[in-house]
């Protein structure tokens, strides 16, 4: 009994939300096709719930009125009812013909963007999520722009992921080896949370961020800062961005552990012993050196396996990097 109260509440409460512009589910709308997507989920619902009612009444009216009173008494044969079998054939086929054409019509809504659309690229991987624009600016963050749809052009480096951002109630698989698309007209300048959908390994639950949506003409002004983050920033954090953001940490550690390259704890400034028995001074030239030309020095004890940085850093990344490595002493 306590279930079915509890239902009721449910019901009631869905009502009340709508007014809020969100639904029992689902945060405030925050994109143009939200609204079309809680209408015709809520349509589905109260068609299903009117029928759930009406079904159950008429069973418990049918078990009371029609009991066996007599237990050896036979009943009246009935083989069929045209009109009544057309009746229950036609008007549900009806229903579901409307709901199809109203989901189809929502779903190519969806997944056509429009031909104006800005384009951000995403990388999928275990377990964060990059963002690249088209001016070659990399963020964690997903900002986008108020005033204009949005296509997002999605991709995954290891396994299945899905780019899920309840606000604007749009979700889709990333896949590694092909590109998958969303896009979205954001409505609502603002922050929303931005999560994985698909389970991808122990830090799935971890792989949630943000889409900061600017207001009308904010964006362009962000964008233009953005680009130019590292003479904004002081050079170590910059370094401490980058050598996160280009993935050195996957080889350098910066604690003096162990990794398949050197440690960058100390590194600057201290003698190098070379696989060719040379030894030299790990100074800005040569710091600079490894990341552009990483085959030219190998130093003794390890593997010439590091790729060169050649055109995915600048100078200015390159002194931010040297700035974060004496911090490291
Ligand atoms: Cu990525 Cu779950």
């Amino acid at each position: 009994m306590n279930l079915v109260f509890d239902l009721i509440a449910q019901l009631a409460l869905m009502g009340v939300a709508q007014t809020a512009n969100k639904t029992f589910y689902m945060p405030p709308q925050a994109s143009a096709s939200a609204a079309h997507v809680d209408w015709l989920f809520d349509l589905i619902l109260w068609i299903s719930v009117f029928f759930f009612v009406l079904i159950v009444i008429l069973m418990v009216m049918f078990i009371v009125k029609y009991r066996v009173k007599d237990p050896n008494a036979e009943g009246p044969r009935i083989y069929h009812n045209t009109p009544l079998e057309i009746t229950w054939t036609a008007i549900p086929l009806a229903i579901v013909v409307v709901i199809f054409w109203l989901g189809f019509k929502g779903y190519m809504d969806l997944a056509v963007p429009p031909a104006n659309a800005y384009e951000i690229q995403v990388t999928g991987q275990k377990w964060k999520w990059l963002f690249t624009y088209p001016n070659g600016y990399v963020d964690e963050i997903l900002h986008v722009p108020s005033d204009r749809p949005v296509t997002l052009v999605m991709t995954s480096t290891d396994v299945i992921h899905a780019m899920y951002i309840p606000a604007f109630r749009a979700k889709t698989d990333v896949m590694p080896g092909r590109y998958t698309k969303i896009w979205f007209d954001a409505t609502e300048p603002g922050t929303y949370p931005l999560f994985c959908a698909e389970y991808c390994g122990t830090g799935h639950s971890a792989m949630i961020t943000e889409v900061l949506v600017h207001g009308p003409g904010e964006f362009e002004t962000w964008m233009d800062e953005a680009a130019n983050w590292i003479a904004t920033m002081a050079p170590e954090e910059a370094g401490l961005k980058l050598y996160s953001m280009l993935g050195c940490q996957q080889c350098h550690s910066t604690t003096g552990a162990a990794g398949i390259g050197p440690t960058w704890a100390g590194l600057f400034g201290s003698e190098r012993k070379m696989k060719d028995g040379s030894t030299i001074v790990a100074d800005e030239n040569y710091i600079r050196q490894s990341i552009l030309e990483p085959q030219a020095e190998i130093v003794a004890g390890f593997d010439p396996v590091m790729p060169t940085f050649q055109g995915r850093i600048k100078d200015d990344g390159i002194a931010a990097l040297i700035a974060y490595m004496k911090s490291l002493q």
